[in-house]
């Protein structure tokens, strides 16, 4: 769902060496659909020229509080007016300070005085810098006061130094704008996803696995996050998770078994789409097994637990989404393991269609519904899968009804 289409964001940019990434924000933000109005601080001016900015958003970068002449003084009420979201990347410790204090001395600060809408800083510096008190206490002022804070990462900084204080990954602060834009219709909604594909141990160096990469769960979990859910992420994916959920770590479907079954209870919302295996060696041996070149192998496996199944047994107020890779008879397939598993959802998609299934970037999906109806829906990214799929739950009978979005206290 492309929660910023035909948003307008105020883009603040500051003076730090991090400014020349928020020239590839833009650009991003601008695919997004969202028209991108860049403002920046004199300090900004010294490491990045307005020019590349009026280039990449097609709007003149501004940087003035008055024009020169005088004439119109009210810009920063005009773009604050106009805003539907206010993002300061990257934001420097001085900006942090002026913003918990309501300075007002430039553009960037009377305008973010100004703003009605939602509010976000990415900041970006020396891990020393970023680590003090003064630094951290206007954060967790803005924080009190409604304002989204993307942290920064841990990592090689400009000065030389390893640590706390390189500006976000402009993925993450894209997330963040979507969102701090989109309905919150699964705020405070507890949602467990599962993902990847399991590996059952043979020996210290082999594993029995399929091809599944993670992707559409991770994009799942996203999107769950993006709407205001608490997101756990249950993974047998080696894929980098996305970072702002809970993210457990497993290999084997006995060990997502278990992070599962902890987790269940607590859950108002769970999908499904690791591809777990259905069979698991009887005996992992200890050390390699040699290669006998006269002999073949014949392994001994045994069913794991259908997870799923086990779920839907013990379900009460959870809704249960599954998902079905199949290869043939996809919706007979899919509409049986709906029933048999006790679902809610199925997700049901034929792996075999370019465009579709393990890997993949997009996906080909129909959702099946226990009343005996479905949903085609055409190829599409993996994200907006994961939120079509969102949209459908949300309709679901039993979905809770938390969703709304919190007060701000500016
Ligand atoms: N599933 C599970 N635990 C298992 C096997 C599958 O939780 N041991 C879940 C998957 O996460 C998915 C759904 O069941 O949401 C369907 O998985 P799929 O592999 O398509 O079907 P299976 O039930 O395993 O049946 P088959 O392999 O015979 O197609």
């Amino acid at each position: 769902m492309k929660f910023l289409e035909g948003k307008t964001v105020l883009l603040g940019v500051c003076g730090g060496i991090a400014a020349y990434k928020a020239a590839e924000l833009c650009r991003l933000l601008v695919q997004e659909g969202a028209t991108v109005q860049v403002i920046m601080t004199a300090g900004a001016r010294e490491f990045i020229s307005p020019l590349t900015f009026s280039v990449l958003t097609g709007q003149p970068a501004l940087t003035e509080i008055f024009k020169p002449g005088g004439e119109d003084p009210l810009t920063h009420i005009d773009l604050a007016d106009r805003a539907d979201l206010f993002l300061v990347a990257p934001a420097t410790a001085n900006i942090l300070a002026k913003l918990a204090a309501g300075l007002a001395d430039d553009l960037l600060t009377t305008t973010a005085l100004a703003v009605t809408c939602p509010t976000l800083v990415a900041p970006a510096m020396n891990v020393n810098m970023y680590a003090k008190a003064a630094v951290q206490e206007n954060l967790a002022t803005l924080e009190r006061r409604g304002w989204g804070i993307v942290e920064p990462e841990e990592g090689f900084l400009a000065c030389g130094t390893t640590g706390k204080g390189r500006l976000a990954g402009l993925e993450r602060i894209v997330a963040a704008c979507r969102r701090a834009l989109a309905p919150g219709d699964y705020r405070d909604v507890a949602v467990l996803v599962t993902a990847g594909g399991t590996r059952e141990p043979l020996d210290p160096v082999r594993y029995i696995g399929n091809y599944s990469s993670g992707k559409m769960g991770y994009a799942l979990a996203r999107a769950a996050w993006e709407r205001g859910a608490r997101v756990t992420l249950v993974t047998a994916s080696p894929l980098p998770p996305p970072p702002e959920v809970e993210v457990i770590r497993v290999q084997t479907a006995a060990e997502m078994l278990a992070a599962v079954e902890g987790r269940f209870e607590g859950s108002d919302i769970v999908l499904k789409a690791a591809a777990v295996a259905d069979f698991r060696p009887v005996a992992q041996a200890a050390n390699k097994i040699k290669k006998d070149a006269k002999q073949g192998l014949n392994l001994e496996l045994e069913p794991t637990v259908d997870i799923l199944a086990y779920l839907g047994r013990r379900k009460k107020r959870q809704i249960l989404v599954g998902f079905a890779a199949e290869t043939q008879d996809l919706l007979a397939n899919a509409r049986q393991k709906l029933q048999n598993k006790h679902l809610d959802l199925m997700v049901a998609n034929d792996v075999t269609r370019p465009g579709a299934g393990f890997g993949s970037d997009t996906n080909i999906v129909t959702l099946l519904y226990p009343d005996g109806s479905k949903e085609e829906l055409p190829r599409l990214s993996k994200p907006e899968v994961a939120h079509r799929i969102l949209d459908a739950v949300k309709n679901l009978p039993g979905f809770p009804k938390k969703g709304t979005r919190p007060e701000r206290e500016e």
